[in-house]
This record gives structure tokens, sequence and C-alpha cells, in this order.
């Protein structure tokens, strides 16, 4: 049987379209097995070279005038490839800005406030219990300084927000839906344009989590009729640690959002330092402080490859290895106990998968400790991510060979 699964991952390899673009990592060479990369991508070759290039030539070079030159402008263009490549979005409606969390925290309470302008009974912001836990506990402290309350989704673990489920949850008094396109820790791939329906036709804007879904999941944003998405650039975009998230707010809003972090770049002429803040139009305006520059370089060397290799076929060679990831837990880790907590249908999942089992906080150290890398989730999920630009197929095999040698020691007979 097993060597079965060694002419399949072959095979899979052997015929995988993208397969080049693994070549293209930097440590892709060697052994280590790595199933991190939809929490931190690993990081592109051309990056290495186009960090040093630009500590040479711009940073050292240019100096100050780097900003006039094009730095200021980095964070649109940057925002506009990233609509164009990853999310479905035309020019002038995303930006690069903070992290993550500052993002989210910045245009959640943007849009409850708006919302709840227009319309004082709105006074909701709906959330999933499993959401992650930076979106849960925002929703908590805006719903608090705005005078509002949350509302929450009870979930499967397993799963995620369906439809059904949300449209009990909206109503006249929702301001906000914040939901994640794919659940971190399910994998669950949401129905992103169904769920903005079912939002839209209760009254409210909806907020998109992206970060485990640019770069893996095809995202349309325009098309879906999104009002306002964020996502991490540092996991399927592989910008590097702690690398700036990115916004998108639909053209017909962005006039309407005002954010609560006002800061000079965020005006509507930068440098002319003026006595009180008038809020850019565009996505300026979602800006606060300096952009950091240096944390959104790498990214583009991604976005290079993601235009190259098309989404499309990114989604489909992550559907395979999530399939074949699937395939051989059933096999060799199902008769060991080991459950798939991610849904079964391919439809229903993105780039990651997660498997259950009493042992795996302790099975995690001991395959980190033998350079197989995934992560674990509370209450017992090893969470194997695949990266589609990245990932082979053996790797997927190798890894998971090493997670049954794991459970096996842990599960074993221990030394008295
Ligand atoms: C789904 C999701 N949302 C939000 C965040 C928070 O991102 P940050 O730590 O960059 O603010 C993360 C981080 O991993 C995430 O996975």
């Amino acid at each position: 049987m097993t060597s079965d699964l060694d002419a399949a991952a072959t095979a899979l390899d052997a015929t995988d379209p993208l397969r080049r673009f693994r070549d293209e990592f930097v440590g892709s060479e060697s052994s280590l097995v790595y199933f991190d990369g939809n929490s931190l991508g690993r990081p592109p070759r051309a990056s290495v070279e186009r960090l040093g290039r630009f500590a040479r030539e711009e940073w050292g070079g240019r100096l100050i005038r780097g900003w006039d030159e094009s730095w200021m402008q980095l964070p649109f263009a940057i925002g506009d490839e990233i609509g164009r490549v990853a999310i479905g979005a035309a020019p002038g409606q995303t930006v690069i800005g903070d992290s993550t969390t500052v993002l989210l925290y910045k245009l959640v309470r943007a849009a409850f406030d708006a919302q709840h302008a227009a319309d004082s009974a709105r006074v909701e912001i709906v959330v999933d219990r499993d959401n992650f836990p930076t979106d849960r506990y925002l929703v908590d402290g805006i719903a608090r300084e705005r005078g509002g309350r949350v509302r929450w989704i009870d979930v499967d673990l397993s799963a995620g927000v369906t439809a059904e489920a949300l449209r009990d949850a909206v109503g006249p008094e929702t301001a906000v839906v914040l939901l994640s396109h794919v659940a971190y820790r399910s994998g669950y791939l949401a129905d992103a344009a169904e769920l903005t329906r079912i939002a839209h036709d209760a009254g409210a804007l909806i907020v998109w989590d992206l970060c485990h879904s640019a770069g893996s999941v095809p995202v349309l944003a325009d098309e879906w009729g999104f009002d306002v998405a964020i996502g991490c650039t540092y996991k399927y975009l592989n910008g590097g640690p702690g690398s700036p998230a990115f916004a998108y707010v639909a053209t017909n809003l962005q006039d309407r959002l005002v954010q609560p972090i006002q800061g000079w770049m965020g005006t509507a002429d930068v440098f002319a330092m003026g006595p009180s803040y008038t809020p850019a139009e565009g996505m300026r305006r979602f800006l606060s402080g300096t952009p950091p520059i240096v944390g959104m370089l790498a990214m583009q060397d991604t976005l290079e490859m993601i235009r190259d290799a098309g989404i499309a076929a990114i989604r489909e060679k992550s559907i395979a290895l999530t399939t074949f990831a699937v395939e051989v837990s059933d096999e060799l880790l199902g008769p060991l106990g080991v459950t798939v907590a991610s849904p079964r249908d391919a439809a229903f999942r993105g780039g990651h998968v997660t498997l259950s089992h009493p042992t795996m906080r302790a099975v995690t150290a001991r395959l980190w400790a033998d350079d197989v890398i995934p992560d674990y989730r509370d209450p017992d999920g090893l969470r194997i991510g695949l990266s589609p630009l990245s990932t082979s197929f053996i790797e997927v095999l190798d890894g998971l060979r090493a997670v049954a040698d794991a459970i096996n020691a842990e599960s074993g007979p221990h030394p008295r």
C-alpha cells in the first residue's frame, strides 16, 4: 500500500503544471517538510535579492528622495496588483496599510459608525464564535466603545458559517457582519457571494477577512459585491514575518467610511500639515502613519508568480494537495485514530487541512524537532497548510508519514 502512495505522489508531482514554482523558494531544496505556508509563507529567492537591492540602491542611494520618487505610491500600486491578481478588485480599491488587526479595527469601526449614523437601530456586529481571535476580540471592543453589541453565530469547529446560520443572525439591528472567507481552524471555505448577498438583504455591510484565502483561493471582490475586505500578506503572499496587511473598500463606499486613527498620511494633502484632519478622497483615507515600505517589498515577488501561474491553476493545485493529504491521512493515520476536522468536500475547503487526535500537541513538538513543520490548534488539531506554489506532493506524503511515526511514538508504551 505504501508504495502505491509513493507512486501516486510521484505521478502527481510529475504532472503538476505549477511544479517549477517550488524551486523559486528558499529552502525548497532541503528535506524539511513545511506545512505552515498558510501561517508564514517561505521566502521567494527573488525577494532575497530584492531586499538587498532595495537597501543598497533605493534606501542607501536615494535616501529620503525615495518617498517622492516611488515609496509614497507603493501601498497603492501593490494594493492594485493584489486586487488584480488575487482578489478580483478593479484599481483604486485596495491598499497596503497596517497590520491585519489594526486594519480590521479601523474598517469594522468605520463601517459600524456609518451604518449606525444612517440608522440608529443598527447596533449589532455579527461574528462567529470560531472566527480568528483578533476578529472576535476587536469586535467585542468596538461594540463596547460605540454602545453596540455583538451577535454571535455558533459554528461546528470542523466547518464554518453557513448561509442558514447567517440568515438567522442578521436583521434590522445588524450594522456589520465580519466573517472569514477560509476558517483558520477547519479550513472551511465560506460561500462569500451568497453570504454577502444575505448581509446586504438585511441592510448590513459585510467585512471579509481574507487572511487564509488571498493567494490560494479565487476571490471576486467586485463581482461578489464585497463592501470591505482585509487580508494578511505573510501567508500565501509570502511577504515575510509581520508584513503589512491589505484592505479593500468598494469604490461606492469609500467616502462613507471614516476610520478612527486620523493620522497625517490619511489626509488629502499630506504635506500641507494643516490645523485639522480632513480625510483624503479614495483609499488614502484608510492609511494613518508612514507606510511600512520594507515590509511590502517581498510580496511583490509572489504577486508576480501568482500573475504568471493564474489563481485558477493555483486553486486547482491547492485542491489536489488537500485531497491527497486527506487520502493519505485516511490510509496512514485513520487506523491510528486520526480524524479529518476539515470539510471532506473540496468545494468547501480552502488550502489547509486539520487532523485531530488527542496526542497532536505532543506530536507537533516531536515533528518540529524532526524538521517537519505543521502547527497545532486547540483542542487537538494538527494543521497542515499546503501552500500551492511551494509545496510538493512528495512533501505531503513524507510529512504525513512523519505524523504517523510521531503518533506511534507518543501512543506507544512509555519507558518507566
Ligand atoms: C484569519 C486571521 N485574521 C487575523 C489575523 C491577525 O493578523 P495580524 O496578526 O497580522 O494582525 C490572523 C493572523 O494569523 C488570521 O489568521
